[in-house]
């Protein structure tokens, strides 16, 4: 996510949640991640059993990377081309490729459509107007029997001031998102985690909203 030093229009505000707007991140020369994988998928998915996996909203691909290297079997959804691109080009020269491949799909409105996977992870994928609950039904109907649900993101903080009211608004604790799971799921992990990164930088103090839950049936 990006700052924004003026006041945006509403059609600027919503544009950042679009596919141009990510396109466009994509599109430059630096990497925009570091590719390393995600410090909650590492601490919950180390301990499963491979399988296959399904990563929304998976970017330049170091998610995918790492399950790959884990002995998954991994497909990299988001809705930019651009990183969709990258992602593969990333698990070409990881020595991936064979294990992975690339869905474009808007997670608003994907469906799994008989496809299903034993995990599903969606890490820092902020949809706006509270659109994470359904995001995360969607993301739980592609959930195998016995399967695990993992979704991560930014819990609101003042650390998050230099970003857009919408981009801000879009963010989440796990419990918000308990709605958004089915009848036939147990919540395993519901809960902030804090964890310190660097912006700019400077060493900042932050929580990731971690949802953990398997599919019972
Ligand atoms: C903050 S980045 C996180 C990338 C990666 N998961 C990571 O943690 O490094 C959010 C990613 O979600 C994608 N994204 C945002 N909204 C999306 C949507 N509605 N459907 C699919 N992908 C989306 C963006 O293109 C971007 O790659």
């Amino acid at each position: 996510m990006s700052g924004h030093g003026h006041q945006l229009s509403d059609e600027e505000a919503a544009a950042i949640f679009e596919p141009p707007s990510w396109d466009e991140r994509y599109s430059g020369p630096e990497k925009v991640w570091s590719g390393n994988p995600n410090a909650q998928l590492v601490a919950e998915v180390a301990g499963l059993t491979p399988g296959t996996a399904l990563d929304v909203g998976c970017g330049e691909g170091g998610d995918v990377i790492w399950l790959a290297r884990q002995g998954w079997r991994v497909t990299g959804a988001d809705f930019s081309a651009n990183g969709l691109a990258r992602a593969a080009r990333h698990a070409e020269q990881a020595g991936v490729a064979d294990r992975t491949d690339w869905w474009q799909v808007d997670a608003r409105t994907f469906t799994a459509g008989g496809r299903s996977y034993d995990l599903v992870t969606s890490h820092f994928l902020h949809p706006p107007d509270g659109g994470m609950v359904a995001v995360t039904r969607r993301l739980a109907g592609a959930v195998a029997p016995g399967g695990h649900l993992l979704v991560v993101g930014h819990a609101p903080s003042e650390v998050f001031t230099h970003l857009t009211a919408s981009q801000r608004r879009a963010m989440f604790v796990a419990e918000d998102l308990l709605p958004g799971l089915p009848d036939d799921f147990e919540a395993l992990v519901v809960e902030q985690r804090p964890r310190t990164t660097t912006r700019d930088g400077v060493t900042v103090d932050i929580h990731d909203s971690t949802l953990l839950a398997r599919r019972t049936s």
